[in-house]
């Protein structure tokens, strides 16, 4: 493993702003503070600062030479609605707030890269540091593309990197196609005729018909998909009736979400859950809406710039310690919305095993501090990589 020695060298100041960062979580769109303390630490390294993309974006510039490369490098800053149930020092301050998903130490990570680059970066191009908000909720990356990100910034790549609990501390995984699905939701209002529970031949039930729907979405993945198509339905709420227990109610709502990993097979979910909706619907007497919405698209990787990363990794880690077998998460990303417009490549790297339920968003999850600066030395690798000096 080859850490650059001047980022370790830099390890407690490191964990130090890490630890700062997770006691200070902010929600999609609030990062105030941590925009300020990005662009701060940015502009103390004569790194060119442009802020209010999506609000509280953060972009840095830094130029060496006079190649023509550019190529964007994106860390997230926004942290869940989640009460932190971790005891340790640097846990939220704020009650209902938590980094459970690591973007402090995303962000840690790109900070510390953006310093060893434009204090000892031997390259020759332009990089672009970008510090998105909103990766959790409503598309943060989207919203700054949307305003001009890659007008302002014409890079010829873009690279993301989460952590991934559950791979040892040390790896890295690298997928040369997909590596996250997408994230649609869908709602359904089932309108029936409410009656006395003791006389429901007088009424329409749509809590039974939504009974019945809810099973048979079971049958959209398993029955109007090819198997060899990863796909997840998922049901998530079903509200029906109120307080009393001799009211059949007039409405019935389900809602959930959809995973997938090509477009193609969101649209025979949406058309099998419309035939489904319409079916039962009818079967029950009672009315049916679906309203279905394409949420984050599937993440997926450019294939050169896949084995770019790889061959990157494998410089820094050695072959054993990437992984290119790790199937892809039916988790979504908004890193997506990146990679539709641009080549390149998300990868993950190993946050350690997980004790006690760690995984992402769990309230005993914390960053590993062990691997901020192997992360930091992935992004300088990358970059010395993709942007050589001219001999
Ligand atoms: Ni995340």
């Amino acid at each position: 493993m080859i850490v650059a020695p001047e980022i370790l060298a830099r390890r407690e100041a490191l964990i130090a702003l890490r630890h700062d960062l997770h006691a200070h979580p902010e929600l999609a769109y609030q990062e105030h503070r941590t925009s300020d303390l990005v662009a701060a630490f940015l502009e103390r390294l004569g790194i060119e600062v442009h802020r209010g993309l999506a609000g509280t974006g953060v972009v840095g510039v830094l130029r060496r030479g006079t190649g023509p490369g550019m190529i964007g490098l994106r860390a997230d800053m926004d942290a869940l609605p989640v009460l932190e149930r971790n005891t340790f020092p640097h846990r939220s301050r704020h009650d209902g707030r938590m980094h459970a998903c690591g973007h402090d130490g995303h962000t840690a990570m790109l900070l510390a890269a953006a310093e060893y680059l434009a204090l000892h970066g031997r390259f020759d191009g332009t990089v672009v540091f970008i510090f998105q908000p909103a990766e959790e909720t409503d598309g943060g990356a989207r919203v700054m593309i949307e305003q001009g990100l890659f007008d302002r910034y014409p890079v010829d790549a873009v690279y993301g990197m989460h952590n991934w609990p559950g791979l040892p501390a040390g790896e890295f995984a690298v997928h040369a196609g997909p590596v996250m699905a997408c994230a649609d939701q869908f709602d359904i209002v089932l309108r029936g005729h409410g009656a006395h529970a003791a006389m429901p031949h007088q009424g329409r039930d749509p809590l039974i018909a939504g009974a019945a729907l809810a099973q048979a979405l079971q049958t959209v993945v398993s029955r109007a998909l090819d198997p060899a198509d990863p796909a997840v339905l998922s049901v998530t709420r079903f509200f029906a009736g109120g307080e009393a227990y001799n009211v059949i109610p007039g409405q019935a709502t389900l809602a959930g979400t959809v995973r997938a990993f090509r477009p193609e097979v969101q649209d025979a979910v949406e058309a099998a859950m419309e035939r489904l909706c319409a079916g039962i619907a009818a079967a029950h007497g009672v009315q049916a809406t679906l309203e279905y919405r394409r949420g984050y698209p599937p993440t997926i990787n450019t294939p050169e710039q896949s084995a770019f990363c790889r061959r990157v990794l494998t410089g820094l880690v050695g072959e054993n310690q990437v992984r290119v077998d790790l199937p892809p998460s039916m988790g979504a990303e908004d890193f997506a919305y990146m990679l539709r417009e641009k080549p390149g490549c998300y990868v993950w790297i190993g946050n350690g095993l997980a004790e006690g339920g760690c995984m992402l968003h769990n309230p005993h999850y914390d960053f590993n501090d062990d691997i901020l600066a192997l992360g930091a030395s992935y992004w300088a690798r990358l970059v010395g990589s993709a942007l050589p000096l001219s001999e």
